[in-house]
């Protein structure tokens, strides 16, 4: 089980664990073998090593202030020997029917919602949405990185869908989750710049943020966020979601936690995190990374409280060393 093993090159930061670190993280996981009921004050900021379909109810109801699912899309995937396999998009169906009504017991009145998917089980995950919540919106995220085919285009976007509880009543900060965008056509009013500053390096604009998402890319080897996870999500992501629909202090929870990306980000951003997760391994990186971010707040791609465009690290380095 250990992943230190592998051979890596030398500026490779991927997060793994060693046999010592397993069973030190693995003492914090709440396992719940006694079958009990718990309350928020139980698992408020930890990780649930188990299946969520067992633990879900045992779970307080309406404790979150923001849900996000990222489970098995319909494709067959070994996660670290939890083996899922494709199937039809009805049987895909009953196995998002089994779960989801259970996770949407667990938010708040005015909560909100995300599920993730690719193009095969976005039309499972909007049905099944539309049956327990109101669909707000569809996000796509243009991943950047796909895998060639000779007879198809390559796959390189993702949905994410998102819903509420009360569409007259949810927590929405726009304001948290602009973007800095370069102005290549600046528009002067009067002669003064129209919605846009300059500094020493380029001219600016603050763009509200829209549902086409291209500005993240998936984690790899040289970030320090990395680890063996094969569909770990970017930080960046999760902060988005986070600072758009958690107020600060709220509760994020997250049913399929993989490596732990929601309550790390949860826990950089100043909210509190609930995680269940089926893998020993992928619970104890969690743990790990959870434990990074007392001394590392960073995210990479979000710095100054603005999300900068993809291949900005120079700008952005720039900005925060002329502060
Ligand atoms: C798509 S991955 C989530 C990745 C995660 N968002 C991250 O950033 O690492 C889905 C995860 O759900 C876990 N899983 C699958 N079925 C589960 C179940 N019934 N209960 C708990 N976890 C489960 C898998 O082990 C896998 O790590």
């Amino acid at each position: 089980m250990d992943n230190t093993d592998k051979h890596r090159a030398g500026r490779n930061k991927t997060v793994t664990i060693s046999d010592i670190e397993l069973s030190m993280f693995g003492e914090r996981l709440v396992t719940l073998s006694d079958g009990r009921c718990v309350q928020v004050e139980d698992i408020i900021d930890r990780t649930l090593h188990g299946d969520m379909t067992e633990l879900l109810p045992r779970l307080p109801a309406t404790f979150a202030d923001l849900i996000f699912i990222d489970p098995p899309y319909n494709l067959t995937r070994n996660f670290n020997g939890m083996k899922f396999r494709s199937s039809s998009e009805e049987e895909y169906i009953a196995y998002l029917r089994f779960w989801f009504p259970k996770v949407v017991a667990c938010l708040k009145p005015n909560g909100s919602l995300y599920i993730c998917g690719d193009w095969r089980s976005t039309s499972a995950l909007q049905t099944v949405m539309r049956e327990n919540l109101t669909v707000i919106n569809r996000i796509t995220w243009q991943r950047e990185k796909g895998r060639g085919a000779l007879r198809n285009w390559k796959n390189a976007m993702e949905d994410i869908w998102f819903g509420v509880n009360n569409e007259k009543e949810y927590y929405f900060n726009t304001d948290a989750v602009k973007q800095k965008r370069r102005v290549i056509a600046p528009y002067r009013k009067d002669g003064a710049p129209k919605d846009w500053i300059t500094s020493d390096n380029g001219k600016y604009r603050l763009t509200y943020p829209s549902n086409l998402w291209d500005d993240i890319s998936i984690p790899y080897w040289s970030m320090p966020e990395n680890t063996d996870h094969p569909t770990q999500k970017p930080e960046k992501l999760l902060a988005k979601l986070i600072l758009a629909s958690c107020p600060p202090d709220g509760i994020v929870f997250d049913p399929f936690l993989g490596s732990g990306t929601t309550s790390v980000v949860a826990k950089k951003l100043g909210r509190h995190y609930i995680g269940i997760e089926t893998s020993e391994l992928y619970c104890c990186l969690a743990e790990k990374r959870l434990a990074q971010a007392d001394s590392d707040k960073t995210i990479q791609g979000y710095t100054d409280g603005v999300f900068w465009e993809r291949n900005t690290a120079n700008l952005q380095r720039y900005n925060t060393k002329k502060r």
